[in-house]
């Protein structure tokens, strides 16, 4: 420990919790916190975090991090030239675990922490507009972490693509990436067979009055690296020796109601 924010990012970092030990950190946080030992399950961070950057220069942007986490694109997007990330996530932890975090780097001033569930409402008249937006791995959990509780499959996910809709009026471009199992429930998939091309029909049918999908990158294991690549007849059938989470592509799309404003 040589930092004296240390011991308290260490007790949040490893607080247990529905999504508790689910990101690595950044190397910068590492440092300061002394290399402590983490158990982290694998989620490729790092590997979506180069991919995001292949995509768009984050310089100056301001981007919006829903379900941030531990932090991990909040901080690397700082890290990488963004102006300001208002980062939401719900869980207590987790949002203090940040907001410490971002006082020990020394970056607090520009990330906004809010410690609330997003609402993924229509915007209001006055709302902020984001340069690129953040939302990794979260719809999927609609009707558990976040929205009605008592909402069955089929609704939910009618508002998983009205909550991709509305933030439509206020996000220029967004990262998205959710789960095949709703809940994380391995015995309630949203698919019928659980295939990335149900995954891009759900999306691409579901959103193409507000978005236009520019890019759908999947997970490829290259030479023992795993590297998100263009989605291609080679990589977009359902590969079960990469288990569930590197089946999971990750969605460009740029919002039209923006650009034809
Ligand atoms: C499965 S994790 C994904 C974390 C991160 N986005 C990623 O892909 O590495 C989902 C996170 O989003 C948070 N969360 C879920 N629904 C949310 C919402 N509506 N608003 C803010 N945070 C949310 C959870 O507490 C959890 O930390």
């Amino acid at each position: 420990m040589n930092n004296q924010f240390s011991e308290e990012l260490l007790r949040l970092y490893t607080a247990k919790s529905k999504h508790s030990a689910y990101q690595q950190l950044p190397e910068s946080l590492l440092s300061i916190m002394g290399y402590p030992r983490l158990e982290v399950v694998r989620r490729y961070e790092k590997e979506r975090f180069e991919f995001i950057l292949e995509s768009f220069s984050l310089a100056h942007s301001s981007i919006l991090d829903i379900g941030g986490n531990t932090g991990y694109f909040t901080i690397s997007a700082i890290e990488h030239g963004a102006d300001h990330v208002d980062y939401y996530e719900g869980n207590d932890n987790h949002a203090n675990f940040v907001y410490i975090a971002s006082l020990a780097l020394g970056i607090a001033e520009k990330i906004k922490i809010n410690k609330q569930y997003f609402g993924f409402k229509l915007n209001a008249v006055d709302q902020k507009q984001y340069d690129i937006c953040f939302c990794l791995n979260v719809l999927h959990h609609l009707g558990d972490d976040f929205g009605c509780q008592s909402i069955g499959l089929s609704n939910a996910k009618t508002k998983m693509i009205e909550s991709l809709d509305n933030l439509a009026y206020y996000v220029n471009v967004i990262f998205f990436q959710m789960g095949f199992n709703w809940k994380g429930d391995r015995n309630i998939p949203i698919f019928e067979n659980g295939t990335k091309k149900e995954m891009i029909q759900f999306i691409a049918d579901g959103v193409s009055d507000k978005w236009e999908i520019v890019d759908i990158a999947i997970p490829e294991n290259v030479n023992g690296k795993i590297k998100y690549k263009k989605a291609s007849s080679e990589n977009i059938e359902r590969n079960d020796k990469l288990g569930e989470f590197l089946n999971r592509p990750i969605f460009v799309l740029k919002s039209k109601v923006i650009s034809e404003r």
